[in-house]
């Protein structure tokens, strides 16, 4: 983890602990970790499982690429290092939520293996569930939904993510959503029906 700039911090604990905001949910908070390339259906798939969650009764909460890069992250562009930035910050942010409590969707491409580790190795354990929303780039750009693979190829957008940027895929992932092969609807009951055997969704 990287050093503070600052010096002479101070801890302050609060009175209220993320077990009495957890006990008064009746939840554990996590943050699920989406995954893949564009296109691949992380926002699809992070709105649908948010709307069934919270249909049941559930906390949530989604962070979402497009969203934040708009505010939180609107200073940071696709070089690698933005992209770790962005990374490094949304962790922070994620880890916050989960310590108030909520279940977290976060959807980034997050291309970087090393930058999803720093962020599972900054939670605890079993707070960070990293999902594969696995498509391929062939599926990915045949959907093109938002027209940015089309801008890619004809070189309009430089560091476009499996063009002429990279993505890793996770090595050891919690959970893998083929949303290539699989409906929206078989997808989201994957991905609840992992968290409920895990034991997230118990109060
Ligand atoms: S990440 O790589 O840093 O994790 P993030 O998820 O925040 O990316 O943002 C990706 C979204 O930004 C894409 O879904 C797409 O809409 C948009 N975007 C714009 N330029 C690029 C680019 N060069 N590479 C990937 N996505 C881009």
């Amino acid at each position: 983890m990287s050093q503070p700039k600052s010096k002479n911090l101070t801890w302050h604990e609060g009175q209220v602990a993320r077990s009495d905001r957890e006990k008064l949910l009746g939840q554990r908070g996590c943050t699920v970790w989406l995954t893949g390339l564009s296109g691949s259906g992380k926002s699809t798939l992070a709105v649908a499982a948010e709307k069934a969650l919270h249909d049941r009764g559930r906390l949530t909460y989604i962070l979402d690429g497009d969203n934040i890069r708009q505010g939180l992250n609107s200073n940071l562009g696709f070089s690698p290092e933005d992209r770790t930035e962005n990374i490094r910050r949304i962790g922070e942010v994620a880890k916050l939520f989960t310590d108030g409590g909520a279940i977290v969707f976060s959807s980034f491409i997050s291309p970087y293996r090393a930058d999803r580790d720093q962020v599972r190795e900054i939670m605890s354990d079993g707070d960070f569930v990293e999902v594969y929303v696995s498509a391929s780039l062939e599926v990915c750009e045949g959907r093109d939904v938002k027209g940015l693979y089309q801008k890619a190829r004809a070189g309009e957008i430089p560091e476009f993510t499996g063009i002429s940027a990279p993505y890793e895929e996770p090595a050891a992932a919690e959970l893998v959503v083929d949303t290539g092969s699989q409906t929206l609807e078989e997808s989201v009951a994957t991905l609840i029906e992992y968290l409920e055997k895990s034991g997230y969704l118990s109060s």
